[in-house]
């Protein structure tokens, strides 16, 4: 019988299964016009709602330039829950949430509007009881940020004190390089303590990115081949179909790597690579991401190891589509990339000799997101009928979106007198295992805000450290004049199969 595993007994006893519910609080949000609030955040307060994770009092309070009232801030946030939420309408449910919503008037530079705010948190208070705990988003451009952290503290709206709660919550990009990240993150923490700073990257609050930790440290069968020994490389996409969509003065200058690599893919990468933490709480799982960030190394050749794309006019999924520089609002001369990727080394032990490939793009065959964890050959093999070279390596694919599950590929014999291998596949699809279907990942985040639970949200030091791999990169692009071209629906640029092919490796068509 094998021993029973060991539990830490200081750990704090607590059911698990028991709901976390929200206690008495309510949230500002700031940008409540943009495609962020609409299209998540205000569907996922009232997926929380629906789901009876928020206290019955729970309020939303939008501010904004528009001279609406109450009722029209109401009627946003309906149209946007009836559009994009995910469990059904309740009218119950949203009669008892629409009671606390208010709306405040003003720009950021405003004083009356920041004591008009004060004066509307103190009334719901004492109509809502939400008991002086607030939750300012800011789901603003990031140069908004330190005027309206100013604003909080000049009116009186950022402190907590012993009985009441403060905190903000701040969506990327936390700039656009280290220098500006760190003037930014000065701005805010002049105001807010850091443990009432949440940065939110929403690839955290997706069950399959969780999922990871489970699958390497829950399970005995992985962990031992997780290293170079067994481990070839490791792949990790972040592929869409779609273009840029309206969001032409937010992408234009930022470009992929900075909208996607600095943030979700290295945060997928630390959590895929990064020592057991001690346990899965705030602190033990920020220092592992932490030593893992600060061990990844770029390729000594960026022009070989690094590649980037903009994509050209042609069709996707049937429909012609524009290149990007003929997009609205985007530059014919643009020279921001839509596909990024790169080679990244982690010095350490148990990765010496491992490279990780990431990537991202627009435009490109089809929407997913996997981390690919790719094995090397049998060094030996027996077999007459198929030779080495003719297997595929072994691989892991844990699919983070869409259709998520994980997928192990290995060889096994072809029926038939011949000892032929072939490769198959043994699949785990969430969909098909489980009842329960997965929250939004901003339910989930929403959620820990409110509760004051920070595992989920990198802290400023990850921020630093993803621009301090990325600078390098940057830097030489912007030197490097217009992004080759690719063409929609393909799988990128020409450069960056060129890349894996000098490592005589060659990228998943996943
Ligand atoms: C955002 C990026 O962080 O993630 C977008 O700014 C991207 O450019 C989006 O489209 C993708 O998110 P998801 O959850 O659909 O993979």
């Amino acid at each position: 019988m094998s021993p029973r595993p060991y539990v830490n007994p200081l750990r704090q006893e607590q059911d698990r299964r028991l709901p976390r519910i929200a206690g008495p609080c309510g949230m500002v949000l700031f940008g409540v016009t943009g495609d962020l609030s609409r299209k998540k955040l205000m569907p996922a307060i009232y997926d929380l709602a629906n789901r009876g994770l928020l206290p019955p009092g729970f309020s939303l309070v939008g501010f904004a330039r528009r001279d609406w009232a109450d009722q029209d801030f109401a009627q946003i946030v309906h149209d946007s829950v009836k559009e994009h939420a995910r469990t059904e309408f309740r009218e119950e449910v949203w009669n008892q949430l629409a009671e606390g919503f208010r709306f405040v008037s003003g720009s950021f530079d405003d004083d009356h509007a920041f004591e008009e705010l004060r004066r509307t948190v103190e009334e719901l208070d004492d109509v809502r009881g939400t008991g002086g705990n607030y939750a300012f988003y800011l789901a603003i451009p990031p140069g908004g940020f330190g005027t309206v952290a100013d604003q909080l503290h000049k009116h009186g709206l950022a402190e907590s004190t012993e009985d009441t709660w403060r905190r903000v919550v701040i969506e990327k990009p936390f700039g656009h390089d280290l220098a500006s990240a760190r003037e930014l993150n000065s701005a805010l923490d002049a105001v807010f303590p850091p443990s009432t700073i949440f940065r939110i990257d929403h690839y955290l609050g997706k069950e399959t990115v969780q999922n990871i930790l489970a699958t390497r440290f829950a399970n005995t069968m992985f962990e031992p081949l997780w290293n170079n020994k067994y481990v070839d490389h490791v792949q990790i996409t972040m592929a869409e179909d779609a273009g840029i969509g309206g969001r032409a003065g937010y992408y234009d200058g930022i470009g992929a790597a900075r909208d996607v690599i600095q943030n979700h893919l290295l945060q997928l990468m630390a959590l895929v690579a990064m020592e057991e933490p001690t346990s899965f709480e705030a602190e033990p799982l920020r220092i592992e991401k932490q030593k893992l960030l600060s061990s990844i190394r770029l390729p000594r050749r960026l022009d070989r190891g690094t590649a980037r794309g903009q994509y050209a006019a042609g069709w996707a999924g049937g429909v012609k589509v524009l290149g990007f520089t003929e997009e609205e609002g985007i530059p014919a001369r643009s020279h921001t990339e839509t596909y990024a990727a790169l080679t990244l080394h982690v010095e350490n032990r148990r990765w010496a000799g491992v490279p990780f490939y990431l990537r991202t793009g627009k435009r490109l065959g089809r929407r997913v997101t996997e981390v690919a964890v790719v094995f090397k050959r049998a060094v030996h093999q027996p077999f007459t009928a198929t030779s080495v070279e003719d297997l595929t390596q072994n691989a892991l694919v844990i699919r983070i979106q869409p259709d998520e599950g994980m997928t192990l590929r290995f060889g096994a014999k072809v029926p038939g007198t011949a000892m032929e291998i072939r490769d198959v596949n043994m699949d785990f699809a969430y969909g098909g295992t489980f009842t329960e279907s997965s929250p939004e990942a901003y339910e989930r985040l929403i959620l820990d805000v409110l509760l004051g639970d920070p595992p989920l949200f990198p802290r400023h030091e990850e921020v630093e450290l993803s621009w301090k791999i990325l600078d390098p990169v940057l830097d030489r692009w912007a030197d490097a004049g217009k992004p080759e071209d690719y063409t929609p629906g393909t799988w990128g640029p020409a450069s960056a199969d060129e890349m894996l092919a000098r490592d005589g490796r060659v990228w998943r068509r996943p």
